[in-house]
């Protein structure tokens, strides 16, 4: 049985009356519009841990545009029926309120990756992310949480401030879920135009294939693309690109390039 809460308190006090006995616990933080990359982690967390927490929060702090946080999509039903099909134990979905008592005076800043890639182009995202992840974190208070690599400046940012603040949570990092032709799966990928979405997984080959970054990017403007970036980081090539009016972020390993 799923048990769902709204309150971080509420879960609180379950937390503390399930988890006796040395239960381990598994944590799963997502902004919902959940598709089978969300749901290869709450997989991951479940056959890892004793009991599974998910979250579903779109995080209004993390958002640089109101239009992109307006138009991110919002399925809580049928996020339920998936956790609950799933067996996830336990669903957290807090209202803004319940998360930022404090109106967001205080958060959290990395001063150096988190201004690069994503941070450049998304003036104090990571601010919004690694602030709602401390609060998820602390809220939840599980042996593990799971991050994917599809959102690989995320993931190491997290895994970063994990270790600077003594968090005491393992972060587990979790490959990539594509769909067969290659796109990286992603909320925003229910957004893009027909057309556009025929030409998206030539964003992933790109990034695979080309021998370098700037002929990465040479080839993805010549397929109609709008390239924010391609950087090779941390052993990956990251990059971000707009496509019919949505923005696609992914990554590969170097080593990977044909
Ligand atoms: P969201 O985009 O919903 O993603 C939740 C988790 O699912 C993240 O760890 C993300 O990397 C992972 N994920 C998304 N698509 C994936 C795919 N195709 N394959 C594998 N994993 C995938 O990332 C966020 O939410 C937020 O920033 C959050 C961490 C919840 C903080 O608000």
């Amino acid at each position: 049985m799923t048990t769902v809460f709204e309150s971080p308190a509420d879960w609180r006090r379950a937390r503390l009356a399930q988890l006796h006995g040395g239960r381990s616990l598994g944590f799963v933080p997502t902004m919902g519009a959940l598709h089978e990359g969300h749901l290869s982690l709450v997989r991951r967390s479940r056959a890892e841990n004793d009991v599974t927490l998910v979250s579903v929060f779109v995080n209004p702090a993390q958002f640089d545009d109101p239009a992109d946080l307006a138009r991110y999509p919002r399925t809580l039903d049928a996020d339920l029926a998936m956790l609950r099909a799933e067996r996830t134990d336990f669903v957290l979905a807090p209202r803004a309120g319940d998360l930022y008592p404090d109106g967001y005076r205080y958060r959290v800043t990395e001063n150096r990756f988190a201004k690069e890639l994503e941070g450049a182009h998304r003036p104090g995202h990571f601010d919004g992310v690694l602030t709602v992840v401390l609060k998820l974190l602390q809220i939840a208070r599980a042996d593990r949480a799971y991050f994917g690599e599809k959102d690989w400046q995320q993931l190491s940012l997290v895994r970063g401030m994990s270790e600077a603040f003594f968090l005491g949570t393992a972060i587990v990092a979790c490959p990539t879920v594509r769909e067969p032709d290659g796109l990286a799966l992603s909320s925003r990928n229910r957004l893009l135009p027909p057309r556009s979405r025929e030409v998206a997984p030539r964003f992933y080959r790109a990034l695979s294939s080309a021998p370098t970054r700037e002929d990465a990017a040479r080839e993805l403007r010549a397929n109609g693309f709008e390239v924010d970036y391609v950087e090779d980081r941390e052993g990956r090539r990251l990059g971000a690109v707009r496509i019919g009016g949505v923005r696609l972020i992914d990554n590969v390993p170097l080593g990977d390039r044909t």
